[in-house]
């Protein structure tokens, strides 16, 4: 269409050239047609006039006539009488109207409307000068003018239309020739086909024989349900689907930390959910870990760029330290994080406490970390798996610095509903700071629903429930469900003695009979976990059980953590008042029910107390998964056990064998307490395979794995539509 436009655009300027180039060529013929008109006359009609013979010059003039494009020939002679004028001559053309000089002359006159070119030529006589007057008919120009316009148009049209019409099928030719060399390419990708030999591949072959490798083995991943997911099969996993792919974690808590305690410098490894599910994950992949140097000894430890190889016994990735001051550290991490958007995403019914500075040093640290992801990185488009809430403004900061980055946010603690969050005064940079992502995971298809409402109420995008997307200013972010886990089996688990000997062992510790019932709680010592009231619940337990009382033993272990929040320290100090209360209204013969040991842990530790103890007691107020519940499972390999698990842990959808309690239900919980004390060891052994299952299956490479999966199927699809481009 647009091609005729322009051929009937180019034919209509054609028109005035060629009008103007006829007028000027039909000019010069009738000038040239009069000059040998006279030329052939002038010699008989000097003749005619000498012997005065006007009959005989009449009959000259009136062959010159005959002519069809003459109208009229007459002579003008010495005295300017016309004489011998043919039959057309126009009867108000006079001898005065000619122009008579020495040289011959030329003069276009209109006469009845019609266009008459006249050419007068002198001819010497002995009376002196006659003058010959040839009126040419220019009508026939304009006539022909036309024609020839026509004739122009019709050409270049014709011309055009051939020339289109054989471009079209060239076109069409060269497309159908490419779209079957493409299906020749994709076919032989598809059956793995080699090309013959001699013949190399072409560029578009060469990359849709890779994109089908990966996408085969994309496919191949998950599509098989049975996959056995170990660090071997992730490490598999991101050699066949993300060759060359550069991971990169961002997170606040390190996973190695060093202290220096009495002159000497000791290795710690968090009481963290996060560091136990990512530092396996890293162990297999490789890469970067990017966190805060937070330990007392970590500068002394890393070389010139503030890096490590981790972990320090068998170096497998690399730790890359970022400094926090102490400043910073209060407003970003204790401020914002801590005492705002951890209790807003938590429904402990703690106050979040919003202000502006921390909100300051909450943009500074986040930056930080990004221009710490884009120094780290070695390649323009790696893969960023950028966690929880301390850094909700990091994904669009890298997605800046490095537009190909694949960005996966992972938000460890539950989404609230938009009603809750709507509390924060900075929603809106918060949503648009995530929504760089490429990938937002959480642990829950109800926190992802929540956070689709979040975004529906709060920031103007498009939101895709069927796809579970959002789009935001062109760019797309996938929202999904990702259950974290543990690794399986755990690295804990290593070293351990049988069952029997750490229940003795444990026993032994706490100065316990050999036959006591242990109830273990481990955590860090945060308010959402529901310390205190699973405490109350041991008080009705003992109250409304006392034959429990000198029987039962609950050990709670709790990390300090956030101590200097005055939430945190206020915790600890009503836990230490409850559990001495308790222990004094049910104690006996020096037995005290309730042992708070606030201190952290290193896992084989934890582990040892896991397998000493006949139930686990995981009473979150609010918990976004929760992983205590997940290793307890994983350290009983002999299958008994009993898990008292929140209903309000993510970990509940999951461990569905677990006794499901209600931690604000002190009487039931304490019932629920009741019947694991009391559960057979067959009923024990049938939900902890069950639950066992549940765990191995679902690991943390699996975790990892999905997340890595979606990210290749985004990258693929993106060369997909960049092959379509560049081939177009
Ligand atoms: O649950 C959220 C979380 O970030 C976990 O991932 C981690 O286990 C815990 O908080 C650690 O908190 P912190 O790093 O503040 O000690």
């Amino acid at each position: 269409m647009l091609a005729l436009v322009v051929l009937l655009a180019l034919t209509l300027l054609a028109i005035p050239p060629s009008r103007l180039l006829m007028e000027q060529w039909a000019n010069a013929d009738v000038l040239s047609r009069s000059r040998l008109i006279f030329g052939s006359v002038q010699g008989p009609v000097r003749r005619a006039l000498a012997d005065g013979d006007d009959e005989r010059l009449a009959s000259i003039l009136a062959g010159v006539a005959e002519d069809d494009r003459v109208l009229a020939v007459g002579l003008c002679d010495a005295g300017g009488t016309m004489r011998g004028a043919t039959s057309m001559m126009p009867p108000d053309f006079s001898c005065d109207s000619a122009a008579r000089s020495e040289a011959e002359s030329f003069s276009h006159i209109v006469q009845d409307g019609r266009h008459v070119f006249v050419a007068t030529f002198p001819v010497s006589t002995p009376a002196g000068n006659a003058y010959l007057a040839v009126l040419n008919d220019l009508s026939y120009i304009a006539e022909r003018t036309w024609q020839i316009q026509i004739y122009v148009v019709a050409t270049l049209l014709g011309f055009g239309l051939v020339i289109g019409g054989a471009g079209a099928v060239l076109i069409f030719y060269l497309l159908k020739r490419w779209a079957e060399s493409l299906r020749q390419a994709v076919e032989n990708a598809r059956r793995g086909k080699r090309l013959p030999a001699g013949r190399d591949m072409s560029g578009i072959e060469r990359q849709i024989a890779l994109l089908f490798k990966e996408i085969e083995a994309t496919r191949g991943r998950s599509e098989t349900a049975e996959v056995k997911w170990s660090p071997q099969s992730l490490h598999d996993l991101l050699a066949t689907t993300l060759p060359d792919a550069e991971i990169i974690i961002v997170s606040n808590r390190e996973p190695y930390i060093h202290n220096r305690r009495n002159g000497a410098i000791e290795l710690q490894t968090p009481a963290s959910g996060l560091v136990s599910a990512l530092e396996p994950v890293m162990r297999a992949c490789g890469g970067t870990w990017i966190a805060h140097g937070s330990g007392s000894a970590d500068r002394d430890m890393v070389d010139a760029q503030d890096r490590l190889a981790v972990p320090p016994s068998d170096p497998a990735y690399r730790l890359r330290r970022v400094w926090v001051s102490e400043e910073e550290q209060n407003g970003y991490y204790y401020g914002l994080a801590n005492e705002g958007l951890w209790p807003l995403c938590h429904i402990a019914f703690v106050r979040p406490a919003f202000r502006e500075e921390d909100w300051r040093f909450y943009r500074t640290i986040n930056q930080r970390f990004a221009d710490a992801v884009a120094a780290e990185a070695t390649t323009p488009d790696p893969i960023v798996l950028v966690q929880d809430y301390h850094f909700a403004l990091a994904p669009r900061m890298i997605r800046k610095l490095l537009p190909e980055a694949t960005i996966i946010t992972f938000w460890h603690i539950p989404w609230p509903n938009a009603e809750t969050f709507g509390i924060c005064p900075w929603k809106e940079e918060i949503l648009d700071g995530l929504l760089g992502s490429s990938i937002i995971g959480f642990h829950t298809q109800f926190h992802c629903n929540n956070f689709f409402d979040t975004v529906d109420r709060f920031i103007e995008s498009r939101i895709d429930r069927e796809t579970a997307a959002v789009t935001l200013a062109g760019h797309e972010t996938l929202i999904r469900p990702y259950p974290i886990s543990i690794e399986w089996p755990p690295a804990a688990l290593k070293g351990q003695l049988p069952v029997e000997a750490c229940r003795r062992a444990v026993r032994e510790r706490f100065g316990l009979a050999p036959s006591a019932c242990i109830a273990v709680g481990i955590e860090r010592f945060d308010y959402t976990k529901g310390i205190l009231d699973r405490m109350h619940s041991i008080d009705v337990l003992l109250t409304l059980h006392p034959e429990w009382r000198g029987r039962f033993t609950f050990i709670q272990v709790a990390a300090p953590t956030r101590s200097k929040l005055a939430s945190y320290s206020r915790l600890q100090d009503e836990a230490l008042a409850l559990a001495d209360e308790i222990n004094a209204r049910h104690g006996q013969d020096g037995h005290q029910p309730i042992r708070l040991v606030v201190r952290h842990h290193e896992p084989p530790e934890v582990f040892e107390l896991f397998r000493a103890a006949d139930l686990c007691i995981v009473s979150s107020l609010h918990d976004g998964m929760n992983l205590v519940a997940k290793e307890f499972v994983a350290a009983r390999d002999d299958e008994q056990g009993v898990l008292i698990l929140s209903t309000f842990a993510g970990a509940s959808r999951e461990l569905t064998e677990a006794l499901i309690v209600n931690p604000y239900d002190a009487r039931s919980m304490a019932e629920a307490l009741n019947a694991a004390l009391l559960m057979p060891a067959d009923e024990q052994q049938e939900r902890m395979h069950l639950m066992r299952q549940q765990v191995r299956e679902q690991n943390v490479y699996r975790w990892a794995g999905r997340m890595l999966l979606d990210a290749a199927r985004i990258r693929q699809r993106r060369r997909v539509l960049a092959l379509a481009g560049s081939a177009l």
